[in-house]
């Protein structure tokens, strides 16, 4: 097995080393930091984030802070790579987005959501697009996939955009929110994703700037 795709499966690795940052053209993705605990609890504690996907809900005080330690637990413990999404021209934290690594080597599974006052601008595919070319180009992924709940297109919309086919369907019990759902799972291939690239260009137009430490 590549030692990249190796280092970037469960255990350590050189992800440990600190998250890198990565910059699109209206974003910036990076590390959380405890200032984003309070924001991150008023955005993921609407019902309508929470209904298609399962942050913590509702979100009660100190679930953000809890939230933002458990990714960056998990990151430190090589299960997860997640990044606060930030917009670049005035620094707002407007959501989140990760890859969650597989017991399977080189496979994860994107994760996302964004805060609704930000919706409807194409910020989560200009974020989606980073993050897909990151654990492909960067971390040597061979698949990343996300599963979206059925009713949830703009999600579905996104994943499309990003290259992300749909691979089927599947009912599926969500026991974090008490409910049976059809979900949609998308995937892509890490040599699909280079023939999109070498056909299409990358999705986003995203470039990526020098690792940031962790703090
Ligand atoms: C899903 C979510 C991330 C989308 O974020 P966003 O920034 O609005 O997404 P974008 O603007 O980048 O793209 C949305 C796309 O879906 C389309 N869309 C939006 N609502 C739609 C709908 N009801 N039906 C079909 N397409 C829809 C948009 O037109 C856009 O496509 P386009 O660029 O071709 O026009 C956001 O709504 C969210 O965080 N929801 C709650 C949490 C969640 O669902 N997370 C994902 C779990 S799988």
């Amino acid at each position: 097995m590549d030692d990249a795709i190796r280092s970037h499966s469960r255990g350590p690795g050189v992800l440990m080393e600190g998250l890198p940052r990565l910059v699109t053209a209206r974003l910036v993705l990076r590390a959380f930091v405890p200032a984003d605990a309070a924001e991150m609890q008023r955005l993921a504690g609407d019902p309508a984030v929470a209904e298609d996907t399962l942050p913590p809900h509702p979100c009660a005080d100190g679930v953000g802070a809890t939230w933002i330690a458990g990714r960056r637990a998990a990151h430190d413990r090589g299960e997860e790579t997640s990044f606060a999404i930030e917009r670049a021209h005035d620094g707002a934290f407007i959501g989140a987005i990760g890859l969650v690594f597989e017991p399977r080597p080189g496979c994860a599974r994107l994760d996302y959501w964004l805060g609704r006052p930000y919706w409807g601008r194409g910020y989560a595919s200009e974020a989606a697009a980073a993050v897909v070319a990151h654990g492909f180009e960067t971390l040597g992924l061979e698949r990343i996939w996300a599963p979206r709940f059925r009713a949830n297109e703009a999600s579905g919309r996104v994943l499309e955009k990003v290259g992300l086919t749909h691979e089927g369907s599947r009912r599926q019990f969500a026991p974090e929110c008490g409910r049976t759902d059809c979900v949609e799972q998308h995937g892509c291939l890490r040599w699909e994703y280079f023939a999109r690239v070498a056909h299409c260009g990358r999705a986003g137009g995203e470039s990526h700037a020098p690792r940031e430490a962790k703090t």
